[in-house]
């Protein structure tokens, strides 16, 4: 199957999700487990949530599949993933190692993205994906992630929870 094809099933399947799944934070799970499970090159899926009324604020790692992370807690001056929340942009880095924001979670990640997650305008958390291929998040795969996102946010909108 083409990627192409291959995003364009994902997608309808994680809207489908998102409507039926009673919650966010399902919604994060399953969402987590499909893309870890069906996108090759998704090696490490996960999302990092803002700690309520955390001051300095801090993201802490909720729902994720992959091998476990040694960063659990990340500030937002730190990382690749404190870049993302603090500037409520996406980040895109095709080779880690020539970034030196990048907080390591394994040996072999050689690519990332992460999206923030918005909830009535406000960053709330992101969607934090690696590869151990360069460069594979190329723009129709951001356009997945982001759409992810999307749904997520909506969901935590819609549902509180
Ligand atoms: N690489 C991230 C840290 C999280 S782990 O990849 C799971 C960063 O630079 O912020």
């Amino acid at each position: 199957m083409a990627v192409a094809d291959r995003i364009e099933e994902i997608r309808s399947e994680l809207s489908a999700l998102a409507e039926t799944l009673p919650s966010a934070q399902e919604l994060m799970r399953s969402m987590a487990k499909l893309l870890h499970e069906r996108m090759l090159k998704y090696n490490w899926v996960g999302f990092y949530m803002l700690e309520p009324g955390a001051r300095p604020p801090m993201l802490v790692l909720g729902a994720f599949e992959g091998a476990m992370t040694p960063h659990t807690r990340i500030p937002l001056n730190q990382g690749i993933c404190g870049a993302a929340a603090s500037s409520g942009q996406t980040v895109v880095v095709d080779d880690v190692r020539k970034d030196p924001r990048y907080l390591a979670c394994s040996l072999e990640t050689k690519s990332e993205i992460v999206v923030p997650v918005f909830v009535r305008g406000q960053v709330v958390g992101e969607l934090d994906i690696d590869s151990h291929f360069p460069a594979a998040f190329t723009p129709e795969h951001q356009n997945l992630v982001q759409h992810c996102a999307m749904l997520v946010g909506k969901k935590l909108e819609n549902s509180g929870k």
